[in-house]
């Protein structure tokens, strides 16, 4: 079994893109500017939007973070994103997921300037995504799709089977695995809450991509032999025999399926990290499409 180092990879990344980030301003360009907004005191995001931030300024992008209270009217949070649209010295900007539920997510993902929607999410984007068209790729499918490119990880012919059908993960990337590109040209099943012989279909999977939102849901017996796992999910469960009281886990059984498949994704330090790195790509491309 190999890991898929996504810490690692999305450092090399990083520093890539901080060599461009370089020859640009030596060039006279401003660096590219990231603006992330959150609304709310949500732990989790919190902590996901701060990571962002953080990698922005070590690979000398400027970033920007609007954190704005829980009780932000829809209103409010629209007038914000349409100074953003406006706003020449922004590149790119996100708004963080979920937000709290007197906002509906939808409507403030379509108010978003389609060439500043750098999480890929506004259904224009979406949209090209399907239609195979360049633009702004969902920035966790698509570090799994680096991810696996980076690794040489085969994936033509492929059985994939994503589960979990969100609209930020498992959806973009079951159309992300069957386009015709590399990675790519898998045959994808999209597996999700109202599946039947779930347990069947994963162990028909060369690829086997988790996405569920269920610690340690993935067990050995539900995975093929030398199989590919990617684990998506990230739980943060107590464990008082940790400084911090508690350890991060995923949707997949690590020490049981590590023992049988190829490759699998750590958690933390897997796909994670590879979110961040190709959040950077897309606000890197926002840039120069601007200049
Ligand atoms: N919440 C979980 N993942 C994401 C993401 O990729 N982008 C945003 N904006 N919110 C999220």
């Amino acid at each position: 079994m190999e890991l898929l180092d996504g810490k690692k990879t999305s450092l090399d990344i990083q520093n890539e893109l901080s060599e461009k980030v370089k020859s640009l301003v030596a060039n006279g360009t401003n660096p590219p500017h990231l603006v992330a907004v959150l609304v709310g005191d949500d732990g989790a995001s919190r902590t996901y939007v701060n990571a962002k931030v953080k990698a922005c300024e070590r690979i000398g992008f400027k970033s920007t973070l609007h954190h704005l209270s829980s009780d932000t009217s829809e209103i409010e949070l629209l007038k914000v994103i349409k100074s953003l649209n406006e706003d020449h010295s922004v590149d790119g900007f996100i708004v963080q997921l979920p937000l709290p539920n007197h906002i509906e997510d939808h409507k403030i993902t379509l108010a978003i300037s389609p060439n500043k929607d750098v999480d890929g999410f506004h259904p224009e984007n979406v949209g090209k995504m399907a239609l195979g068209l360049p633009t702004f790729l969902p920035a966790t499918p698509n570090g799994v799709m680096e991810l696996l490119k980076r690794y040489e990880i085969p994936t033509e012919g492929k059985n994939t089977v994503v589960i979990g059908r969100s609209s930020i993960v498992g959806t973009p990337m079951s159309i992300l695995m069957s386009r015709k590109s590399n990675p790519g040209n898998s045959t994808v099943t999209l597996a999700h809450s109202r599946t039947k012989n779930l347990e069947q279909i994963c162990k028909q999977a060369d690829i086997l991509i988790v996405a569920i939102g269920i610690p340690e849901f993935v067990t050995s017996d539900m995975v093929k032999p030398n199989a590919v796992v990617i684990d998506v999910g990230i739980h943060r469960i107590e464990d008082t025999s940790k400084k911090n009281g508690f350890r991060l886990i995923g949707d997949v059984n690590f020490s049981e399926v590590s023992k049988k498949c190829s490759y699998i994704t750590p958690v933390p330090g897997g796909v994670g990290p590879m979110t961040i790195a190709s959040l950077l790509m897309n606000t890197y491309i926002a840039c120069n499409e601007r200049n």
